[in-house]
């Protein structure tokens, strides 16, 4: 079974998930620090194909110029060495006591211009290291206490935000869009563009909507409730699956950051059968990276740390063969078709119908809906079980 990963797999992962240190809101590291070439050395060798960071992961926050390049040049160096890429970079705007109120939409105007300042810094990096995505997660733009937050000025604020930064990399010639993550809370009591419909709502407003997409990660719908393979669906439908933060959670509860497929493993399986055979002719549906936004456990020592990166790329291999074998089970294709999935794709109305002629089609109206009590069962059970004994393997 190929279930080896390889750079065109496009696996990448943040040097921040590698490089979780093991701290929480309860106690301290449980991991030394991590360093960045040796981090790059480690990914290259288990096949992944890019790294990711935020601006503070590779250089400490308050680095003087000198320190900063050092970190830049070294990570440049450990590139190509290694082959490695940056097909993504995203700002810290959540960790310094600074951000406290957020970066984009804190209350505090000198914070919100320091925040763009930072931003903007951080996108000359990402267009000199040839990062096409710059994602933003707003862990800190939101509030606890609803009289403390303007939600409509906080909205304005990030729109502000969002179009200069558009502005900026249109007026430079970046080949540059931009991804939004949403996450409905934690570290925020409630966070701005808590869900990826939210999310989309609000590109609708900016200038430039079509520099500016998704970044959903699994964890973060399933923290509300959602279904993620459903809404990724919907960033397709929309255009707007810039970029994907693949990883595992178990049901609404803190976010936890878990392996992908660690979590809800039968909407793992849709997932990568969405993205791997959802698109035109049953090929994929996204080709950008597979990102891994994950946390190795504290428990874990660095041996750990790299089972858990390889565990999370073998899973999506794993999944994406049991994918093509259900596809591929005759058994599946009939059942699909009783359950009349490919039916859905047929317009209700035929080529140049109005509802003058509808409403002329007697046998619209003469329906047997009789019929559908007792009868006419959809069989859509069946087929989730034939999808569970693929994932399972038993076919
Ligand atoms: C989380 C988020 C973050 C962001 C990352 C990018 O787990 O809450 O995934 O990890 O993805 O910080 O800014
Ligand atoms: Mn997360
Ligand atoms: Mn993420």
């Amino acid at each position: 079974m190929a279930a080896t990963p390889t750079p065109a797999d496009k696996f990448t992962f943040g040097l921040w998930t590698i490089g979780y240190n093991g701290a929480d809101p309860f106690g301290g590291p449980t991991r030394p620090h991590l360093d960045t070439v040796h981090a790059v050395e480690k990914l290259a060798e288990l096949g992944a194909y890019g790294l990711t960071f935020h601006d503070d992961d590779l250089f400490a926050f308050g680095s003087t110029d000198a320190e900063r390049q050092h970190e830049i040049d070294r990570l440049k160096g450990a590139l190509s060495a290694t082959g490695l890429v940056v097909p993504m970079i995203t700002t810290n705007l959540f960790s310094q006591p600074v951000f406290k109120d957020g970066g984009f939409t804190s209350n505090d105007r000198a914070v919100r211009r320091f925040a763009l300042r930072k931003v903007l810094r951080n996108l000359d990096l990402a267009a000199e290291l040839g990062a096409t995505t710059f994602v933003m997660w707003g862990g800190r733009e939101g509030a606890e206490y609803d009289a403390a937050k303007d939600i409509r000025s906080a909205l304005s604020r990030y729109k502000e935000a969002v179009d200069l930064l558009s502005q900026y990399v249109l007026d430079k010639g970046y080949d540059i869009r931009f991804a939004i993550e949403p996450k409905p809370n934690e570290p925020r009591g409630d966070i701005l563009l808590p869900t990826l419909g939210h999310a989309l709502a609000f590109i609708n407003s900016l200038e430039h909507p079509e520099l500016v997409g998704l970044n959903p990660e699994v964890g973060h719908e399933q923290m509300a409730g959602l279904n993620f393979a459903s809404g990724i669906a919907q960033a397709l439908y929309h255009g707007k699956l810039f970029h994907i933060d693949l990883n595992g959670q178990r049901g609404i509860k803190y976010d936890q950051d878990l392996v992908f497929g660690h979590g809800d493993l039968h909407n793992a399986f849709a997932l990568v059968d969405l993205l791997e055979n959802g698109g035109v002719n049953g090929g994929p549906s996204y080709d950008g990276p597979r990102h891994f936004d994950y946390k190795p456990s504290r428990t874990e020592d660095e041996t750990g740390v790299w089972d858990s990166a390889a565990a999370n790329m073998r899973t999506y291999l794993l999944l994406k063969e049991r994918a093509a074998a259900f596809r591929a089970d005759p058994e599946v294709q009939e059942a699909l078709k009783a359950s009349k999935v490919a039916e859905l794709a047929q317009p209700t109305l035929a080529e140049g119908e109005g509802y003058e002629q509808l409403l002329a089609d007697d046998s619209a109206w003469n329906l047997d809906t009789g019929a559908y009590l007792g009868g006419k069962g959809f069989g859509f059970v069946r087929l989730q079980q034939l999808a569970t004994e693929h994932l399972m393997g038993a076919r």
